[in-house]
C-alpha cells in the first residue's frame, strides 16, 4: 500500500515547513520565534486560531523569493520521499511580497525554479495554486487574484482561498474567484472545515469551485452530499488535520468513508503535515487502520486526485500512468 504512488491537492507551502527549517532560518536571520515551537522542537498552537497565529508567525521569517526556492526545495524533497508523484500547494502573494506583482513574479519564478530542480531529481511534479487569505478580507484577495491571473502558466494553474472561514462569506470573495476563472484559473475554496454546510453551499454556488479544501461539514446536510456526489465536485480532505484541529474527535468519528460510500469524489491530503504530525503516508495508514482502506481503494482515491489535479492532459496521463499497478 505503502509503495502506490500518491497524488495530493491540498499541501500549504508554508505550512509544510519542516520545523528545523524554519528554526534554521530563524537563528540566520536573528529572529526570535518565542512562542511558535513547543520544548520538543514542534509547531505549538492549542486551537485552529492559535494554529493561524503560529503559522503566520513561522512564515515571517520566509522574506524573499531565495529563502522560497530553499522552502520549496525541502518540501518537495520531503513528499518525495513520502512516495507522493504529484502535489499542488498553496502558494500566497501575501507572504510573498504582499500583494506586490513585480514581487511575486520574483517568488514564483524561485518556487519554479525549485519545482523543476525536484521534478529533474526526483520525478515529483507541482503546481501552485494561488490563495487568498479569507481574514484579511475581500479587498486584500483582489491584488491576490490579480497576481495569480498575471503569473498563469505551466506552474501557477489555479486560485483558491484559506484561512479563517469564520470571516465574511465564501461570496463576498466572488469578485476575486471571478477574475481568476476568466483567466483561466481553476478553483478551489477553504469551506466545511469549520463552516458548516452552509459554507460548502456557498461555495458551490457563489463562487462555482469545482474542487472544496476540506468539505467535510457537509455531512450535515444529505441534500448537500447528493449534490456533491451527482455533480463530481470533488472533496480535498485532510482527516489527520481535521483530528488534530479538533474538527472531529477522533480518526473513527471522521466522515470520509461514508461520504465516499455515497459517491462523493474524496481525495487524501495533509494541509500542514508538520503541524499535524502526519505525512500523507501516516494518513492512507490511518485510513486503512480506521476504516480498512486496502490497495484498491487507495490506488482509486488517487486516480480520482490525479482525474482533479489542476493540470494539464500531458501531466495528467503521465500520473495515471504511473497509477496503474505495476504488474498490469
Ligand atoms: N491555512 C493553512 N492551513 C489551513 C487550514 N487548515 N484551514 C484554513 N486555512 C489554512
Ligand atoms: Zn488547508
Amino acid at each position: 500500500m505503502t509503495g502506490i504512488p500518491k497524488v495530493e491537492l491540498h499541501l500549504h507551502l508554508e505550512g509544510a515547513a519542516p520545523p528545523a527549517f524554519i528554526r534554521g532560518l530563524a537563528q540566520e536571520k536573528g529572529v526570535n520565534l518565542d512562542g511558535v515551537f513547543n520544548e520538543d522542537g514542534t509547531y505549538r498552537f492549542e486551537d485552529f486560531v492559535g494554529f493561524l497565529r503560529t503559522y503566520e508567525a513561522a512564515t515571517a521569517v520566509l522574506t524573499g523569493p531565495e529563502e522560497f526556492r530553499r522552502l520549496t526545495e525541502a518540501v518537495l524533497e520531503q513528499s518525495a520521499a513520502e512516495g507522493v508523484i504529484y502535489t499542488e500547494a498553496f502558494i500566497s502573494p501575501n507572504f510573498c511580497g504582499g500583494g506586490d506583482l513585480g514581487a511575486w513574479k520574483e517568488y514564483v519564478a524561485a518556487m519554479k525554479e525549485a519545482a523543476d530542480a525536484a521534478e529533474r531529481d526526483s520525478g515529483i511534479i507541482m503546481r501552485g495554486v494561488v490563495t487568498c487569505i479569507r481574514h484579511e478580507g475581500p479587498d486584500a484577495a483582489k491584488p491576490d487574484a490579480l497576481c495569480a491571473a498575471e503569473t498563469m502558466g505551466d506552474f501557477v494553474t489555479g486560485w483558491g482561498m484559506g484561512g479563517d472561514e469564520s470571516v465574511g462569506t465564501q461570496g463576498d470573495y466572488a469578485y476575486s474567484f471571478d477574475m481568476a476563472r476568466e483567466a483561466g484559473l481553476r478553483l478551489t475554496t477553504h469551506a466545511g472545515e469549520w463552516g458548516g454546510a452552509a459554507s460548502v453551499w456557498q461555495a458551490v454556488r457563489d463562487l462555482r469551485v469545482e474542487r472544496i479544501g476540506h468539505g467535510v461539514q457537509c455531512i450535515e446536510d444529505p441534500a448537500l452530499v447528493g449534490h456533491l456526489a451527482e455533480h463530481g465536485i470533488v472533496l480535498e480532505v485532510c482527516p489527520g488535520s481535521n483530528v488534530a484541529l479538533g474538527v472531529f474527535p477522533e480518526w473513527s468519528k471522521h466522515p470520509i468513508e461514508t461520504l465516499r460510500g455515497k459517491g462523493v469524489r474524496v481525495t487524501v491530503s495533509t494541509d500542514d503535515p508538520p503541524f499535524f504530525h502526519t505525512t500523507l503516508r501516516r494518513e492512507y495508514d490511518m485510513l486503512a487502520d480506521t476504516f480498512g482502506w486496502d490497495e484498491e481503494v487507495v490506488r482509486a482515491v488517487n486516480i480520482d486526485a490525479a482525474k482533479a489535479a489542476f493540470c494539464d492532459d500531458a501531466t495528467r496521463e503521465k500520473l495515471l500512468k504511473k497509477l496503474e499497478p505495476q504488474d498490469a
